[in-house]
């Protein structure tokens, strides 16, 4: 579960005129991509996140400045520090997940591998531990 979420380098194109990098679903990240969104303007000391996601894969990329991103599979956690626009976090479904430590001006891309919905959120903690460990007795 949490081993599954990992960092990954993105191609980079380094280039005098500026770099580039890309992302193709289904090559630097384990899922077709259906959805994108973004995260910007967020306050100092402000978190986002604090739920996971029963089916979504998602692939998150700090496209400008930094931030953290902490993973929790129910047993253990690890906090993944984001700040270089040719990595990315790939985060699989049924993880806890919060992000905070914006720095001033990030910008949080997430590539995601449906459309919202918001049926497949679980925003209570509680629940998301009962979900965990009926998964894992299952
Ligand atoms: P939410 O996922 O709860 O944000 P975060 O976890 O980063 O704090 O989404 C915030 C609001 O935005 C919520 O009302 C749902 C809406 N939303 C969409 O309409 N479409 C989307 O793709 C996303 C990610 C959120």
């Amino acid at each position: 579960m949490l081993q599954d979420c990992k960092i990954v380098d993105l191609p980079k194109i380094s280039d005098v005129r500026g770099n580039l990098s890309f992302i193709e679903g289904g090559v630097h990240v384990p899922f077709a991509i259906e959805r994108v969104y973004y995260l910007y303007d967020v306050p100092g000391g402000s978190n986002r996140g604090a739920h996971a996601h029963k089916n979504l894969h998602q692939f998150i990329v700090a496209m400008s400045g930094s931030f953290d991103v902490v993973l929790d599979d129910g047993l253990e956690q690890n906090r993944f520090h984001l700040n270089r626009s040719y990595n990315g976090l790939y985060v699989c479904p049924m993880m806890w997940r919060f992000l905070d430590n914006f720095s001033s001006g990030a910008v949080c891309m997430v590539l995601a591998s449906a459309r919202y919905d918001a049926a497949d959120y679980i925003r209570d903690y509680s629940e998301f531990i009962a979900a965990t460990r009926a998964r894992l007795e299952a």
